[in-house]
Parts: structure tokens; C-alpha cells; sequence
């Protein structure tokens, strides 16, 4: 059974019994995630992230933060940080984040982040940051006077936020994996390294200090294409606007961006043909914004040529994002709203936080305070 299918029934299990006996609602399965509040959120992010987030909060305890602390480890437009802070915010909201469910909240609104990150920084090795494909790629293109120590040190920020939480999974897109896998590998070395009988001495309640957490990475929707080279991750990034869907983008972009979009000269749709990238990303995306099967998909595509499927993949987004559009206008103009929302996040997440930073500082053997 893959990944989604074991969350699928571990969900209806949660769900069954939590009708039986709320109380264990307590001990619901903890999920964090976020998005960098860089650039405009855009298919990708939704379909390999956000959309996995609304099927799983009714199951779980959920966090999801907006890692504005990320979205400095390269040059950015300080006027714009807030903004678009508030803006990533309101698109979890529209999306369908829960707030009766999860906790929505600014990732530097929990200070504790930062403190366990210097405590983790302690216990990682350079190396394990040097081989981080995404910091290798992320430098490359800034070029060396605009690479600052947080890009290389960025994983181990994220390792933080996502144990701090003691979060059992976390779902996220494919190119998060190699950084999930630093952030299991480090919640080990710091339990062998200040855990168990050490701790005890200590005083502390001996054991792991850190849950070692799962990736969450969907069987389809993980890695969505750019619309100009089926072979490139649609990415905040690029420098073309053209190859990527933002989820604000109006009707009429959105349709002029399907209809310039790259395509082939073979007839018919198919997925997976390793000579058509273009056609397998497009019907993907279609498969997963109409929520049918790819059976359905593939059946339905088949004999379609590419004017026919680009109006049905048209029609299809429009149709999906509207209405996340229409609630994103209204959240954004209701500050209040959103600032409470965020409060009380953060009150929520900090509490969690605060008890795990304890740990690790008596873990530590760091002066109790
Ligand atoms: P970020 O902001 O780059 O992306 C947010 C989420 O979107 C997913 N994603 C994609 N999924 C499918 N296809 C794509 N083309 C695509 N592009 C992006 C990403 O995998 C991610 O899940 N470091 C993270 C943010 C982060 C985080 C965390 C996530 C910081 N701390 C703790 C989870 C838990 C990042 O930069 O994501």
C-alpha cells in the first residue's frame, strides 16, 4: 500500500474512532507544513502541498505556518515581506485551511524556531548542508556575493520547525525530500547524542527527545512541471511568469497561459510517455484540479487533439480556482480577521514549542532558568 493510501485509512480509523471517543482526539497524529511567502504561490505549491493539507486536517492535529523566516536566505524586497505573509495566509484560508481544525501562523511569531535551530546547528555536520542539492542549486544561480550563511544553514531552520512540533508527518513535494531526510537523520543524532539515560541525570524524563518524522509526499501532484519544459519543476523561480498557473491569476491569464503553453506534435493525450512530458504534466494537473481518476483521464483525453484538451484543462482551472480566488478577496480585506487567526495560531504553536525547547535545553545540560 503506497503512502497516501496508508494515510487514507489510517484517517478513516482516526475519524471512526474519534466519533466513538472524542477524547482521543488528544492524541491525534501531528502534521506541520508551510510555504515560503516568496513570489506567487502557484500550482505546484497547491497541488504537491496545500491541497494534501485540507484532505488531512479532519484526521489530524495540524500546523501550517508561513515560513516568512525562509523566505529571507535570499535577496528580498523588504517592503513586500509583510504583504505577502499576509497574502500566503489568506491563500491557506481560501484553500480551505480549517482554522477550527488547524493552527495558522507566522513561522517567526514562534521565537522558539530560531533559538532550537542554533541548539540543532550545534549538533549538524557542514557536510550534511554542503550535499543539499537545493542550496547547491540556489547558489549556483545567485552567485557568491549574494549567498548568505542562511541559505547553507536554511535545513536545519526547517528541521527545526518541524521538530519543535514533534510532528509525525509532514507533506510536502518532492523536492523537500532530500531536506525531510536531513531533519530525521538530525532528530536521531540529537536523541543518541543528549537523549535517553544522559537526559535522565539530567533530571529529564530520559527517552527520545524528538519524534523522527515521516515525509508526506503525494502519489500524484508531488512534482508538477513548468508549462514551457515539461522537464523543469514549476517554481516560484523561474523567470518566465508563462510557465507557471498562480492560483490568483485571472481568468484570461490563466487561458493565455494554457494556450501558449508547450506542447508536442503526436496526436491524442496519454500519460506517461517518457517522449511527452508536456502532455503527461497537463493531464495530471486536469486529473487532479477535476478530481477524477487517471483512468477517467486517460480515457476521456485519449482521442482529444491539443486545442480541444487545452480548452477542457482551461475551463477545468478556472472552474477550481475562482471560487479560492473569490475567498482570498474577501479574507484579505478583512485584516482583523486574519491578524486573529494568526494570534491565535501562534498562541497555540508557541505552547507546543516552548515544552519541546525546554527539553532540549535540560537535555542539553544547559542552567534551568
Ligand atoms: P516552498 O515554499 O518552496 O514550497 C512549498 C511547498 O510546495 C511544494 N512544491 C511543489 N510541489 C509540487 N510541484 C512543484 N512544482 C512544487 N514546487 C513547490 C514544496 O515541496 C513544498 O511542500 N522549505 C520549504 C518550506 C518549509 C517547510 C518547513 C515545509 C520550511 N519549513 C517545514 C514543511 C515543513 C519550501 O521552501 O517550500
Amino acid at each position: 500500500m503506497d503512502t497516501m493510501a496508508l494515510v487514507s485509512v489510517a484517517a478513516a480509523v482516526s475519524r471512526s474512532r474519534s466519533q466513538l471517543f472524542p477524547r482521543l482526539l488528544l492524541f491525534r497524529k501531528r502534521i506541520v507544513s508551510g510555504v515560503q511567502p516568496t513570489g506567487a504561490i502557484h500550482l505546484g505549491n497547491y497541488l504537491g502541498a496545500i491541497k494534501t493539507w485540507i484532505e488531512l486536517q479532519n484526521s489530524y492535529d495540524t500546523l501550517f505556518f508561513i515560513v516568512d523566516l525562509h523566505a529571507i536566505t535570499l535577496p528580498y524586497d523588504t517592503q513586500q515581506l509583510s504583504k505577502a505573509t499576509r497574502n500566503t495566509a489568506a491563500i491557506y484560508l481560501a484553500c480551505g485551511v480549517d482554522t477550527s481544525k488547524a493552527s495558522v501562523f507566522v513561522q517567526s511569531h514562534v521565537r522558539a524556531d530560531v533559538e532550537l535551530m542554533w541548539l540543532l546547528s550545534s549538533a549538524t555536520p557542514i557536510g550534511w548542508l554542503n550535499r543539499m542539492i537545493q542550496f547547491k542549486e540556489k547558489s549556483r544561480k545567485a552567485g557568491d556575493e549574494n549567498v548568505g550563511v542562511a541559505l547553507l544553514t536554511y535545513p536545519v531552520l526547517m528541521a527545526s520547525d518541524i521538530l519543535l512540533y514533534q510532528s509525525d508527518l509532514v507533506p510536502v513535494g518532492e523536492d523537500q525530500k532530500q531536506h525531510l531526510e536531513l531533519t530525521r537523520e538530525l532528530a536521531e543524532r540529537v536523541n543518541y547524542l543528549y537523549g535517553g539515560r544522559k537526559w535522565k541525570k539530567l533530571g529529564g524524563r530520559g527517552g527520545a527527545i524528538f519524534k523522527v518524522p515521516e515525509p508526506l509526499i503525494p502519489p500524484a501532484g508531488a512534482r508538477v512541471m513548468s508549462l514551457t519544459d515539461g522537464l523543469s519543476k514549476m517554481s516560484k523561480s523561474a523567470p518566465s511568469d508563462q510557465s507557471r498557473i498562480n492560483l490568483l491569476d485571472p481568468k484570461d491569464v490563466i487561458a493565455n497561459k494554457i494556450k501558449r503553453c508547450k506542447t508536442d506534435s503526436f496526436s491524442g493525450m496519454e500519460f506517461d510517455s517518457p517522449e511527452r512530458p508536456e502532455c503527461n504534466n497537463l493531464l495530471s494537473i486536469y486529473q487532479l484540479i477535476s478530481g477524477k481518476t487517471k483512468e477517467e483521464v486517460a480515457q476521456e483525453c485519449q482521442d482529444m487533439n491539443w486545442g480541444t484538451f487545452k480548452t477542457l484543462l482551461t475551463d477545468a482551472l478556472v472552474d477550481h480556482l475562482h471560487p479560492i480566488q473569490v475567498r482570498h478577496e474577501e479574507i484579505i480585506s478583512d485584516p482583523a480577521y486574519l491578524d486573529g487567526v494568526l494570534g491565535e495560531g501562534a498562541t497555540k504553536a508557541a505552547a507546543i514549542a516552548d515544552a519541546t525547547l525546554s527539553n532540549v535545553y535540560q537535555a542539553m545540560g544547559f542552567l534551568y532558568r
